[in-house]
Parts: structure tokens; sequence; C-alpha cells
């Protein structure tokens, strides 16, 4: 299975969204990661709605949206509507997860659950088969820029388990505090996608950094 990177648009300029959006578009970037906070699950609001809107105006890749907000139910189709391919769902937030999951799939978009540090993989046995793919939080969600946590690896191995027991084709995403020293690690551990926010936009060259996150393994085996 290839690498994937979903730059986190959280890091990007917001007052030149869409010039970021198109140096994106012309990177190696496979998804753009949509960060939405709502200031009750995180401690911290991003944007909404209409920003979403605006990025999916320019963007040319598909949008990879993370909802960081309590009783997401009451937003998926709005999501949709403003341009998500993808809805991730937090596990700590739903508790009719089940039913979220199939609602997402019946808008038409991919299905994922996210799951903070201290929340063990295990408990996603009973519905993993459902499901697209799984977000693994390598930081506490709310802010960019913060510190990877080293236990996200052992996080890896019981996702490795449960994905070869039920569902082959499940993608493991992982988000928080990932740069190009940890990301050839984080393949190796299980990972497909790399969610990268201020490493990504932070970097001298930031379409250059997608391109290495991208072929971290390829590099580091060089
Ligand atoms: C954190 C968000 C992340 C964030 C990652 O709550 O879910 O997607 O943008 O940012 P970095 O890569 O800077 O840790
Ligand atoms: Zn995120």
């Amino acid at each position: 299975m290839s690498h994937l990177v979903a730059p986190s648009i959280l890091a990007a300029d917001f007052a030149n969204l869409q010039r970021d959006v198109e140096m994106l578009n012309k990177s190696e970037a496979d998804w753009l990661h949509v960060d939405i906070m709502d200031g009750m699950f995180v401690p911290n609001l991003s944007f909404g709605l209409p920003v979403v809107k605006a990025i999916k105006k320019h963007a040319l890749k598909p949008l990879d949206v993370h909802l960081m907000i309590v009783d997401p139910d009451r937003y998926l189709k709005d999501f949709r509507d403003a341009g998500a391919d993808r809805i991730t769902v937090h596990y700590e937030v739903c508790p009719n997860l089940h039913r979220t999951i199939q609602v997402i799939k019946e808008l038409g978009c991919k299905a994922c659950v996210a799951i903070n540090p201290h929340t063990p993989v295990l408990v996603l046995e009973d519905i993993i088969a459902d499901l697209d793919m799984v977000l693994i939080m390598s930081v506490n969600p709310g802010f960019g820029g913060q510190k990877f946590i080293q236990n996200t690896y052992k996080k890896f191995n019981d996702l490795n388990k449960l994905r070869s027991q039920y569902n082959p084709q499940l993608l493991a995403e992982v988000d928080g505090g990932v740069d190009i020293g940890n990301a050839a690690k984080l393949y190796a551990a299980g990972a497909n996608v790399l969610v990268a926010g201020n490493a990504v936009f932070s970097a001298p060259d930031p379409t250059q950094y997608i391109t290495e996150l991208k072929h971290a393994v390829t590099v580091s085996q060089a």
C-alpha cells in the first residue's frame, strides 16, 4: 500500500488560504486535512463550514475533514455539502458510533474514527470492519505544533492485529507532531497516511517537505 500525506490546513496562513491550497494542489500531497474544533471537545476553536466551502472551491484533492466536535451527528450532512470527501469522528463523542458511521457512508463519504492518546485501539474491535480508516491521535487534539507522544507506536501494534483480522483494506492515519524525523518509523509501524501541519507549513519549502514526507521510507533506506 502506498504512503499518503495529508497536510493540515490548520497550520496554513488563513489570510492566504487560496495561495496555500494552490501550493498543496501542485505538491505531492494526497489529501487536504481539515481540522474542525468546537471549543467543547477540545479547548480550541478553529473554523467552520464557510471556510471548508472556500477551501473546496480551490482544492483539487480530497478534503479529509477531522471533526473534533461533540455530537458530530448534527453536522455530518453540512460538512458533506461543504465539500468533505472523508469524515472523521471521534470515538470519545459518539455513543452510537455504528449509526454515525452508516450515516457518513450513506452521505457518500469515506468513514473514519479517531481515537485520542488515552483511548485503547481495542475499543474499535466491533466496528473496525465497517470503517474506511482509523485515525490515531499522536497528540491530545486541539492544537497544532505539539510534541509527538511515543506511546503511539504501541497503538499501531494493536491496530495492525485488528486490521489483519477484520479489515485488511483499512487505512491507518496518524495525526499530531508528525515530521521528517518520525515519518519513516510511522510508515514502518503501519501508518498509511501522515497528517502534518506545523512541520509542512513552517518548512522553508513546504512542497519539497511534502515530497520528503511521502517518500520518507525510501529516503531513509537509501
Ligand atoms: C490537532 C489536529 C492536527 C494538527 C496537527 O488537534 O488534529 O491535525 O493540525 O498539527 P501538527 O502537525 O502541527 O502537530
Ligand atoms: Zn487533525
